[in-house]
């Protein structure tokens, strides 16, 4: 599987994730504004992805002699939603202005993501029933991380135990991450993949075609809600009509335990031509007004179960969370 970035002491290598599937194209980014504007453009996007790299980009500030509160206070400006992004400033801010002792941290940040993937992958695979088909949303694999994976790394973990007959990706409009890189993803590990546009899922499930449903999270409050990619509520509901098992998987960086519930979980709106042009094209008249917020709560009551890194929480969840976060503080 290609890295989505690769840090190379002076410089991060970044997948252009713009450019999937169709190029498997990597930026060369030397300096703060360069890994700001990657961010805020999506050309890396994906909750801890968001974070790691953002780690760097403090990194190179520091490299280039701006000081580290100029690197954070741009940074924190490039996406609201995904609380990796603050959580891991506010690991960089901790480590100081010291380029070489900032690079440490940053390279700590990224191991722990992937260790965490793995450890998430194990456990959440557990939780998919036998020989089910499993549907995913938006991109919640190794490119959204620093390797291997949130919910792709359950659901990846869980066929290779020969629990998956195939992967549903809804292609998650209007940036298209299911199409464009979550089936890009799969068809690299060879686990069969189906494609659907996000308006099929619900008749899908109605017909009993789907055993599980497990996506990613931007972030998780202190209840259990769960800020993920527009669409994600709608699947939870249709999750809860059907009986279908609905799974969140996590590392504890998404964890906001500061913010009491969704309702206070900032929602990103982006720009309307990223809904009202395909591929350089309108597909509605420009006159036309749009609305384009990027990420929906999914209110805890949904949800079957959040895969952490530190263990699988189980409603009620404001409990659950806050004894996995102070038995590993204590
Ligand atoms: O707008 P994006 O592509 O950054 O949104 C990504 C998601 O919503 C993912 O599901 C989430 O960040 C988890 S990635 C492991």
């Amino acid at each position: 599987m290609l890295p989505a970035f690769q840090w190379k002491g002076d410089h991060l290598l970044l997948l252009d994730q713009r450019k999937l599937p169709w190029e498997e194209y990597y930026l060369r980014l030397r300096t703060l504004e360069d890994v700001a504007r990657a961010i805020e453009e999506m050309k890396v996007r994906g909750a801890p992805a968001i974070g790691c790299v953002a780690a760097y980009g403090v990194v190179l500030a520091l490299k280039e002699g701006k000081t580290l509160q100029e690197a954070v206070s741009r940074l924190r400006r490039t996406r609201p939603t995904a609380v990796n992004l603050f959580w891991a400033l506010e690991r960089m801010e901790r480590a100081g202005e010291d380029p070489a002792r900032a690079e440490e941290e940053a390279r700590k940040i990224e191991e722990e993501d992937y260790r965490a993937n793995l450890r998430m992958g194990e456990l959440g695979s557990e939780l998919i029933p036998e020989g089910v088909n499993v549907l995913t949303h938006c991109n919640a694999g190794a490119l959204a991380t620093a390797g291997y994976g949130t919910a792709v790394g359950v659901i990846r973990r869980a066929w290779e135990k020969g629990r998956v007959k195939e992967v549903f990706v809804d292609e998650t409009r209007p940036y298209l991450q299911g199409a464009r890189l979550t089936t890009w993803e799969f068809l690299k590990l060879g686990i069969p993949t189906v494609l659907i546009t996000d308006n099929m899922a619900g008749y899908l499930i109605s017909k009993g075609e789907i055993g599980a449903i497990v996506v990613g999270a931007d972030r998780i409050a202190a209840n259990g809600d769960v800020a993920n990619k527009i669409g994600t509520y709608t699947l939870s509901v249709l999750a809860r009509q059907h009986g279908v098992k609905f799974i969140v998987a996590a590392p504890t960086s998404t964890l906001d335990l500061k913010t009491p519930s969704g309702r206070e979980i900032p929602i990103e709106e982006r720009s309307k031509e990223e809904v009202l042009f395909i591929n350089g094209r309108n597909i509605a008249p420009l006159e036309v007004g749009v609305r384009h917020p990027a990420f929906d709560i999914t209110p805890a009551s949904n949800i079957t179960a959040i895969v952490t890194e530190r263990g699988v929480v189980y409603p009620p969840f404001g409990e659950g969370l806050r004894r996995i976060m102070d038995d590993s503080d204590g």
